[in-house]
């Protein structure tokens, strides 16, 4: 979801569409406007995209202060009753949120006890409700109504409140939902993601959790829920990383899978160090000691985060030679792990806002955990709230799919790993051999673009397995994660069933699904597991199972019907180069199917509510 408001004097529903036009990568389902005219709320809401309501904009909608709002459904359908702003019954108050209010139902009797009458099924319409109410029983302005309504609401919330009688301001909330003010020139913004100020201005404000703030036109001022007033500094953003344009490019993801050489190149960029053959990882905050007393190395994350998690245990188990294992924080933080003072633990996020991610790290430090991040957005809530980190500057990533994210982690960890490694058992010459092969995968991403530039091979094969229904991944050992990232981008981008698995486990189960109508796809490295991953492609043979093999060198046509070749890297390193090749075929298999490439249906770019 996506918040945005506008406060100055000019018009504020156009600053607002290109706002929410701004954060529409993060995937919505309805979107609306409201702006104050004159002592009157308007408003205009739609069930579909930011472009549907500026379509639907009446001419005269003016007002030079309003809020915007782009909604992934969570309470209630994506209709228009549901789409934010929600409205109070004298049309005086209207509220734009993110986040889950957990007490809502409790909240709606409550309300409706009162007679209120309610018009949407959403949480976010008891917020009205709540605001109106207070100011109704003596609320002296905005700000104190806004504070008694939220001391009512249990749940995470990004909220920004509008009124009538008090025109001039824009009152925000921020608890467990990322919220940031703008500062202009004689004016101000709000967002939810600072891709939305874009254009605007670079100064930005990140509150806290449990902090509100007012701005008007003239400046801001910030506050706790008991009216305690906050200092908070001023941040600068950098465009380049925030402020992604299409360009000439038909989608994003395209965009994005192209950017690897130059998005790997920046998340080395100042961390090889040439002298002692290691990683310089100044943010992590650790300390050789420290280092070494670390027994174990536990990653979290969800989705693409995850699997990425996946390969960094590997490469910290391989190069570090400590035990490393990867879980998907959405489990992890449900059931009461047990935390050790000897373990690292590591929050890995592209968005650093990630709810469940958030929470593990949350319930991590609660009970003593040290946490680092490995995370993109810079001054994001989990960048903010770990013990130190490593920002992977892939630049911004605006496709809801996860691609230079991705990557970019994998080499980030890789650098972990070094990191740790040369603190304990590995060899300068070891070191020597991994920072190498990283700074080699730039040059060798560009030849695999390339080259599906010149012949358009994985284009090709995507094009005949996206009419199948389903489409099998394995991998083993390092190939299995690259299995399970790869058959993700699959489904989530061209909407046709794929299921990863890892190779050996095929005969425990999946491979009764092999016959000639289910394509197995397949990562077959040139290392010490070939023979045994080239034997399970007999095996899939044998039951006439159509293979395509992504291997560094081509296989013979007993083994596979169509072999896409990758450049070898370090064994430690080849997934990263593995995993772009089935980028391109997610993405081609979209385009052949003509799926809604960068916002693939029900999915959200990142996911702050549960
Ligand atoms: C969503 C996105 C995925 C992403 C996951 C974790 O599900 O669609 O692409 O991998 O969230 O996001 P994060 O921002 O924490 O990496």
């Amino acid at each position: 979801c996506g918040i945005v408001g506008y406060v100055g004097s000019a018009d504020a529903a156009p600053i607002l569409i290109e706002g929410l036009n701004r954060l529409e990568y993060r995937g919505y389902d309805s979107a609306g406007v409201a702006v104050i005219d004159r002592g009157r709320l308007k408003l205009c809401k739609v069930s579909g995209r930011v472009a549907d309501l500026q379509e639907e904009l009446p001419a005269r909608f003016k007002g030079s202060v309003g809020i915007g709002h782009t909604r992934w459904a969570t309470h209630g359908e994506p209709t228009v009753a549901n789409a934010h702003p929600h409205v109070d019954g004298a049309g005086r108050i209207a509220v734009v949120h993110n986040g889950i209010i957990e007490n809502a139902e409790e909240l709606r009797a409550k309300l409706q006890a009162d007679g209120v009458e309610f018009t949407s099924q959403t949480d976010t319409e008891t917020v009205a409700h709540l605001v109106a109410a207070a100011l109704a029983g003596g609320a002296e302005d905005l700000e104190q109504a806004v504070r008694q309504a939220l001391r009512q609401v249990v749940g995470a919330y990004g909220i920004a409140v509008v009124d009538t009688e008090n025109p001039d301001r824009i009152v925000v909330a921020r608890n467990g939902s990322p919220v940031l003010l703008g500062v202009g020139e004689r004016e101000m913004f709000v967002a939810s993601d600072v891709a939305a100020l874009v254009g605007y201005t670079r100064q930005v404000v990140y509150l806290d959790d449990g902090e509100l703030a007012t701005i008007t036109a003239g400046g801001y001022r910030t506050f706790t829920l008991d009216a305690r007033t906050t200092a908070k500094s001023v941040s600068e953003v950098d465009w380049d990383v925030v402020g992604a344009e299409i360009g000439d490019h038909a989608h994003f993801l395209i965009k994005e899978i192209g950017e690897q050489p130059r998005s790997i190149e920046r998340t080395l960029r100042g961390r090889i160090d040439e002298r002692f053959n290691t990683a310089h990882l100044g943010g992590l905050n650790l300390s050789v000691r420290e280092a070494r007393e670390f027994r174990r190395v536990k990653i979290l994350g969800c989705g693409s985060a995850c699997y990425a998690g996946d390969l960094g245990a590997q490469l910290i188990e391989d190069l570090a030679r400590m035990p490393a294992t990867s879980e998907s924080a959405s489990e992890f933080r449900y059931r009461n792990p047990v935390v050790e003072p000897d373990t690292l633990y590591v929050a890995v996020s592209q968005s650093g806002e990630t709810v469940d991610t958030l929470a593990a790290v949350q319930e991590l430090q609660r009970k003593g955990g040290r946490v680092i991040g490995i995370v993109n957005v810079v001054g994001s809530t989990i960048a903010r709230a770990v013990d130190g980190g490593i920002y992977i500057h892939a630049g911004a990533e605006m496709s809801v799919a996860a691609t230079k994210s991705f990557t970019s982690t994998v080499a980030a960890f890789a650098l972990l790993a070094v990191h740790l490694g040369r603190m304990r058992d590995l060899a300068p010459t070891e070191g020597r051999r991994i920072l190498d092969g990283l700074a080699a995968l730039p040059g060798q991403i560009e030849e695999i673009l390339d080259a599906e530039k010149r012949d358009g091979t994985i284009e090709a094969v995507a094009q005949e397995i996206a009419r199948r229904n389903s489409v099998l991944f394995i991998g083993r050992r390092r190939g299995w994660p690259v299995a399970k990232e790869g058959a993700q981008k699959f489904k989530e981008v061209s909407y046709v069933h794929a299921e990863a698995y890892a190779s050996a486990e095929l005969k425990h189960g999946p491979l009764a699904l092999v016959s000639p109508e289910l394509p197995t796809v397949a990562c077959v490295p040139d290392d010490d597991l070939f023979d045994k991953n080239t034997s399970t492609l007999a095996e899939i043979r044998a039951r006439r199972g159509p293979v395509v093999a992504l291997a560094h060198r081509a296989l013979p046509e007993d083994l596979a019907d169509r072999t896409i070749v990758v450049p070898r890297s370090e064994p430690e390193l080849d997934s990263i180069l593995m995993s772009v090749p089935l980028q391109l075929l997610a993405y081609h298999a979209a385009v052949a199917l003509e799926r809604d490439v960068d916002r693939p249906r029900n999915l959200a770019k990142s996911v702050t509510v549960e």
